[in-house]
């Protein structure tokens, strides 16, 4: 048995020396140390062993493993590090890009993708891009935008409150973000006139969802302050990026109606078919107005001396009717099967 060990220890070791690359050194290391290597099988003759010699042989076999095992750590490190593919292995240039084809590129969701369309259309028309948080106070998302502290608009069920606005201990309540007209006041607030700005992003309200609603939307924003901005000048603007995004068929309609930071102010309707099956009808876009004098001195700038205009509509809305999406919901789902075919 020792002259066995003796033998093992020997051609393990001539062996090692001889194997030049990682597959010789694995095979080696199978051979020698694997769980059926010959190591293993010397151990395993140790029961065999008379008892009173069990104790010297086994101590030898412990070395002879501890030998073998140390030389293969020495060698593999020679061998450059313990990665098998490392010395033999291809050379792979990691700055080449992978295999991306194999599972698909990404893309832009096809609400990204609008918001970014129509920010470009107003930029041709020579509109910035504003932005605010989506986590807003009750001075923006109402009392600048003169809609008074006992107003329908601000119930909690209508709202996303972060804190109880009935609680008046803690000041005016959190919310998020129920319209995108907040974005009007935080720009009139830090900067002078004139002002030309979109504001896209989303906001928040407590609706029942169905092919309509959801309880989160995008919106956006438009303001212009400058002098003697007038009606006209908000009607031709929007029929301008009516026509910019939709084509030059595309008709525009205003409707009076009433918000609390416009005067005068109209609903605006553009006339889209929601399917490429259906002929073309009025869908009603959003809000728009004269930005009322009273919002513009909350913000201190002189309404005598400056005048503008403010829209507001839904890009879920907008994107329905561009690309014929017959519900909202399909837009959030998040089925790769619809949003590949935008
Ligand atoms: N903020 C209004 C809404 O969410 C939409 C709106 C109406 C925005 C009139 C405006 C505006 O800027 O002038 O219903």
């Amino acid at each position: 048995m020792l002259e066995a060990l003796a033998q093992l220890e020997t051609s393990g070791l001539a062996e090692l020396g001889s194997a030049a690359d990682a597959a010789a050194l694995e095979q080696w290391r199978i051979a020698y140390l694997g769980a059926s290597g010959k190591v293993k099988a010397a151990l395993g003759g140790l029961k065999d062993v008379p008892k009173d010699q069990k104790p010297a042989v086994g101590a030898r076999a412990n070395e002879v493993r501890t030998k073998l095992e140390e030389a293969f750590k020495v060698r593999q490190s020679a061998l450059g590090g313990n990665g098998a593919a490392a010395a033999s292995g291809p050379m792979i240039d990691v700055t080449e890009p992978g295999l991306l084809h194999a599972t698909g590129l990404g893309r832009e969701h096809i609400i990204t993708r609008v918001r970014n369309e129509l920010v470009e259309v107003f930029a041709r028309m020579g509109f910035g891009v504003a932005q605010g948080p989506e986590l807003e106070d009750d001075d923006h998302n109402f009392i600048k935008l003169n809609i008074p502290a006992e107003h329908p608009a601000r119930e909690p069920i209508d709202n996303f409150y972060i804190d109880d606005p009935a609680d008046k201990s803690q000041g005016p309540p959190r919310m998020l973000r129920s319209q995108t007209s907040t974005v009007q006041i935080r720009v009139m607030e830090t900067q002078k006139p004139p002002i030309k700005i979109v504001a896209p992003g989303r906001v928040y309200r407590p609706d029942e969802v169905d092919a309509t609603h959801s309880f989160m939307f995008h919106q956006i924003e438009g303001l212009y302050i400058d002098r003697g901005v007038s009606m006209a000048d908000l009607k031709s603007t929007l029929l301008h990026f009516a026509r910019g995004y939709f084509g030059p068929d595309a008709e525009i309609r205003l409707r009076p109606s009433y918000f609390p930071f416009t005067e005068p102010s109209a609903e605006f309707d553009m006339k889209i078919a929601l399917r490429p099956d259906q002929p073309p009808r009025w869908i009603e876009l959003g809000g728009c107005g004269m930005v009322d004098p009273a919002v513009l001195e909350m913000c201190k700038i002189d309404p005598e001396e400056w005048s503008g205009f403010a829209f507001g509509f839904g890009i879920e809305r907008l994107a329905m009717g561009k690309y014929g999406i017959p519900d909202i919901r399909m837009l959030f789902a998040n089925d790769l099967r619809f949003l590949r075919q935008l």
